[in-house]
């Protein structure tokens, strides 16, 4: 199961190589044991609908399915619980595209197949069969908007493009909490926080869902590393899990309501994440969430336990070991391990989904072309409001229109704008690969440039100035280069890819280059493109640093804006960059000087457990507890203008805050003021956030309704939530570091149960959005 995720584009005639290599990579896939699937004949790819799945519309989702499913065969009914991985299938049929998933139809009872892709930043389908789609930008820079319109959008886009190209399941929604800051797969996911990924996850499900398919949650649950991903056991206890990524998911869930959800690789507390009976209970029973349980590629390891627990569907099972759900799982009900009443539910939960999000009565079509130039629309404004200024010594920023000479260094900025490596990983007409040594990391996921150039956007907005490039290459030439220019913009960029953890670092020797090159001209702005938190060694010689992320198909245009002005940076970090390894809970990444077999990607030592000492205080509330300051605290971000937040008061009986923001500086901008709790003995909590674009001088009243679960305690024996009588403090800031404004508010004892949820009707921040 080494480095499933290859070949991406090579293949495609309008992929640019810088120093062009051979582009054998397929042998690093490395399957195990390949059982074929036989399919009965009589089952084709069907997109029609009708017999039993028409004509009884009036009836609900579920019992709809529940009708079909009496109508179905023990084997139609196995048929439907296990699919391909169309990219390494044995006799893929013509018309299955080579995309990540596939669960072939059952024509005679209207069920169109299942036709999954990658979604978690654009529709990922391997672009062999499919024309490339809109590259969004990264989940952490869109983590970084705070804004769930945005995310709803995005989503919307992803639903969009994936229908137009045939698709009806996405597996996107990826809300795993950013754990541990070396996280490879961070620049999927939607930051540390989980009142923030859960709600953006939630949005951007929706934003799928509304084009009438399914969108998956993923990794369910506790997916908090790479390093020994299909091994390492996330030994965190379930209070914590509750307050932390389970609640993530929940919150998301409610938002979202998901069609599916995707169960992780890891174990959590020493079983699998797909036959954790624990972990999916909590999903089904607790919170009555009624949609299809859908494995991870590859992450399925027995029938009997995974039925048991939960788990609805094996997909991907060219990945697995076995075809667990095909003929075993017929064997495992000949033999009475499993009843047909547990198949019938199995099913019935996917079916009940294809119905509730409409799949069944909307089906898709054959693929048809996309606007591009829509779609990047969509991606650029997100980056305009993701991007996050995190340095401006001197008002550096926005550059002046006088300045003659810029100079422009790195990061092949000439070109694009990087992205992430792995499953979700979009190559866009035009893209940029890089030439990587065979078989390192960077060459089997490949190294890929998204065609929006910085440099040439920078030209564009600067048409009188005379705007040099260089590569970085050469430090020399770079820093003559700056040292000749009023103003210099150096670009530096970490990749970062599912299956492999990344040092904190930037690439190669660019911090040297970064340092050179801001010791020649400190008028420098460091423009950063990377997955998550970085260190900073140059941090004080630098004039100004923007923190870009990789920033998608309209990235290097929303850089230029906001180096030029035209747009006021207001993003905000989703996660905190610490200033040391032993600030972290773990210096060292759990499992990462175990011996592995070889130097492979996905390469496992034995299975071993990961303990997580900061439990349920993730990211900047470990920060909080263990009174260390960061390098840039969560939710920090600068503005070219500056807000005033004042007025802070609270309701106890409706538990709202409500606070004043105002635009106190030059220029139009966009705050978004942030609401944190400290219990009497604990961590600061973030429990809402307001987002208020603002003119000069403008002020804006803003209402926060504070879902009580953020600020509660799980008590395990209760089976529920407990916020404890006592004086909290409410603070208003600018981020978790920032003392802000504070009130101690008196709050009763609160109890509610696993199951409960916050009113939807809610009066909340979502009301002032744009
Ligand atoms: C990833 C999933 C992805 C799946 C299918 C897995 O390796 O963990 O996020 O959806 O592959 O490509």
């Amino acid at each position: 199961m080494t480095d499933q995720f290859t070949c991406l584009g090579d293949d495609n005639n309008n992929i640019s190589w810088r120093k062009r290599i051979n582009p054998v990579m397929t042998s690093a896939i490395a399957l195990g044991a390949i059982l074929a699937v036989s399919l009965p004949s009589a089952v084709v790819n069907a997109q029609s609908t009708k017999v039993s799945a028409q004509g009884v519309k009036a009836l609900s989702p579920d019992e709809r399915a529940v009708r079909v499913v009496a109508q179905m065969t023990l084997n139609e009914k196995i048929q439907l619980v296990h699919g391909n991985y169309p990219k390494v299938m044995e006799n893929r049929p013509a018309d299955v595209p080579v995309s990540a998933g596939w669960v072939p139809g059952i024509e005679r009872l209207g069920i169109p197949a299942q036709r999954m892709t990658d979604a978690s930043l654009g529709v990922a389908a391997g672009h062999r069969t499919i024309k490339p789609a809109t590259a969004l930008p990264s989940g952490m820079l869109l983590a970084s908007t705070w804004n769930p319109a945005l995310a709803y959008n995005s989503g919307a886009l992803i639903g969009k493009e994936a229908r137009l190209q045939g698709f009806n399941i996405m597996l996107a929604g990826g809300v795993n909490l950013a754990r541990d800051p070396r996280g490879g797969r961070n620049f999927e996911y939607l930051g540390e926080d989980p009142l923030l990924a859960g709600t953006l996850a939630g949005y951007s499900v929706k934003g799928i869902q509304s084009n009438n398919i399914v969108s998956t949650m993923k990794h369910y649950v506790a997916h908090a590393q790479e390093t020994g991903r299909f091994v390492v056991s996330s030994d965190i206890d379930e209070a914590a899990l509750r307050e932390s990524d389970l609640l993530a998911f929940q919150k998301g869930i409610e938002i979202g309501d998901p069609g599916s959800i995707m169960c992780s690789y890891n174990k959590i507390n020493g079983d699998y994440g797909c036959e954790n009976a624990a972990m999916l209970g909590i999903l089904k029973k607790d919170w009555g969430w009624p949609g299809w349980v859908i494995s991870d590629w590859g992450a399925v390891h027995s029938t009997v336990k995974a039925v048991n627990a939960g788990l609805d569907q094996q997909a991907g099972e060219e990945l697995d070991q076995h075809v667990w759900y095909g003929q075993m799982l017929k064997d495992a009900v000949a033999s009475g391990a499993v009843s047909v009443e547990q198949v019938d539910a199995m099913a019935t939960r996917i079916l009940r989904s294809l119905y509730a999000k409409g799949v069944m009565d909307n089906p898709v079509g054959p693929p048809q072309k996309l606007d591009l130039k829509k779609g990047k629309a969509v991606a650029r404004t997100s980056a305009a409001q993701g991007i996050v200024l995190l340095k401006n010594d001197k008002g550096l920023l926005p550059l002046a229109a006088t300045a003659k000479r810029i100079a422009v260094i790195g990061a092949h900025s000439d070109v694009g704008v990087l992205s992430g490596g792995g499953s979700s990983q979009v190559v866009p007409e035009g893209s940029l690969r890089l030439d990587t040594p065979p078989n390192s990391p960077e060459f089997v996921a490949g190294v890929y440039y998204h065609p929006s150039s910085p440099l040439a956007a920078i030209r564009k907005l600067a048409p009188s100035a005379d705007v040099g490039y260089a590569s970085g290459e050469d430090v020399a030439a770079a820093t003559a280069l700056a040292s000749k220019s009023d103003v210099v913009i150096i670009f530096g960029s970490q990749w970062t890819t599912e299956a492999l953890d990344s040092p904190l670092s930037l690439d190669g020797e660019q911090d040297k280059l970064i340092d050179a090159v801001t010791g020649a001209n400190p008028k420098t702005v460091v423009v950063l493109e990377t997955g998550g938190p970085v260190f900073m060694p140059w941090l004080d010689k630098a004039g100004a640093v923007l923190e870009a992320w990789y920033s998608g198909a309209g990235g290097g245009e929303a850089i230029a804006d906001i180096l030029f002005g035209k747009i006021n940076p207001s993003g905000r970090l989703p996660v905190t960059f610490p200033a040391s390894l032993s600030q972290l809970p773990n210096p060292e990444i759990p499992g990462s000087r175990l011996p592995r077999p070889n130097e492979a990607r996905d390469s496992q030592p034995e299975p071993f457990g990961a303990a997580y000492p900061e439990g349920s205080n993730v990211g900047y509330r470990w920060f909080d507890k263990t009174d260390a300051k960061p390098l840039f605290a969560f939710g920090y971000g600068l503005s070219y203008t500056s807000f005033q937040h004042a007025d802070l008061a609270f309701d106890a009986k409706s538990l709202t805050a409500r606070f004043k923001v105002t635009n106190s500086g030059g220029m139009a901008g966009r705050d978004t003021p942030q609401l944190y709790v400290k219990p009497p003995k604990g961590a600061r909590r973030l429990v809402g956030w307001g987002i208020a674009p603002l003119k000069p001088g403008e002020s804006r009243s803003i209402s926060v309704a504070i879902d009580p679960r953020f600020i509660a305690r799980y008590e395990l024996a209760e089976k529920g939530w407990l916020v404890e009588r006592g004086q909290y403090d409410l603070i208003l800031a600018k981020n978790a570091a920032d003392p802000g404004i504070q009130v101690t508010v008196e709050l009763p004892e609160m109890r509610m149960p696993a199951s409960w949820r916050a009113d939807p009707n809610a009066k909340s921040w979502f009301a002032q959005l744009d």
